[in-house]
């Protein structure tokens, strides 16, 4: 049996194109997996601790070998909460929309909050970083409304999908799928766009 998190960035509810592809994601994950535990970690929700001065004097005490103290500590102890919470299932979901090319912020705050030392990576002077998330794999269902592989310069930069990359493998999962919706707004029908990633998104869902 696995443990599945659905970590949710779009603020938009109803409206929102990421969630509802995560929503047939985890709808056919769920018929191919009902004995799973499926929750959603909603990073809007106003659970999200900050990551502010408190919090990185205690990653930058931790990270040199001290025990972080008074607000550092309080801070430190919401950081471990958050990363034991994640770190408690072994399959991830990310429905990411493109925010002026990388991702929304409460997400990079997600980030920034469970990236920590000793839980998400080691670091050695002489061999670098070693992530230490093991035996997870991760989805991603990535969506924008302007910018799309080929388009050209004057329709932005994708600083979405590699950053996701490159953190989750930094992290330790390299094992990475992902589904993306990119109407394009010149010459394509978007309706049947969103078709074919609802269905992608269910035939990845099928085998993940
Ligand atoms: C704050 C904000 C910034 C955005 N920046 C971009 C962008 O840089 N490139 C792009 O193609 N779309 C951009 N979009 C459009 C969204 O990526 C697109 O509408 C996406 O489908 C939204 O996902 P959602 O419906 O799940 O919220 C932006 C939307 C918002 C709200």
């Amino acid at each position: 049996m696995s443990r599945l998190l659905h970590v949710s960035s779009s603020p938009r509810g109803p409206r929102s194109e990421s969630l509802a592809l995560a929503a047939t994601f985890l709808d056919t994950y769920r018929e191919h997996n009902p004995l799973d535990d499926v929750d959603t970690l909603d990073l809007w929700d106003g659970t999200l601790p900050d990551f502010g001065p408190a919090a990185a004097a205690a990653k930058m005490a931790v990270f040199a070998g001290e025990e972080p103290q008074g607000a550092a500590a309080e801070a430190w102890s919401r950081a471990v909460a958050t990363f034991r919470r994640f770190d408690s299932y072994d399959r991830y979901l990310f429905s990411v929309p493109m925010w002026n090319a990388g991702i929304p912020y409460v997400l990079k705050q997600f980030i920034d909050v469970v990236s920590q030392p000793g839980m998400v990576f080691g670091f050695d002077p002489v061999s670098g970083y070693t992530g230490l998330l093991r035996g997870k794999k991760a989805a991603l269902v990535l969506t924008s409304a302007v910018y799309g592989p080929g388009r050209g310069p004057a329709f932005g930069s994708d600083f979405q999908a590699p950053y996701l990359r490159d953190w989750l493998a930094w992290a330790g999962v390299p094992d990475v799928e992902e589904v993306a919706f990119r109407p394009d707004l010149a010459t394509a029908d978007a309706a049947a766009d969103r078709l074919r990633a609802h269905e992608a998104a269910r035939r990845l869902a099928a085998k993940f």
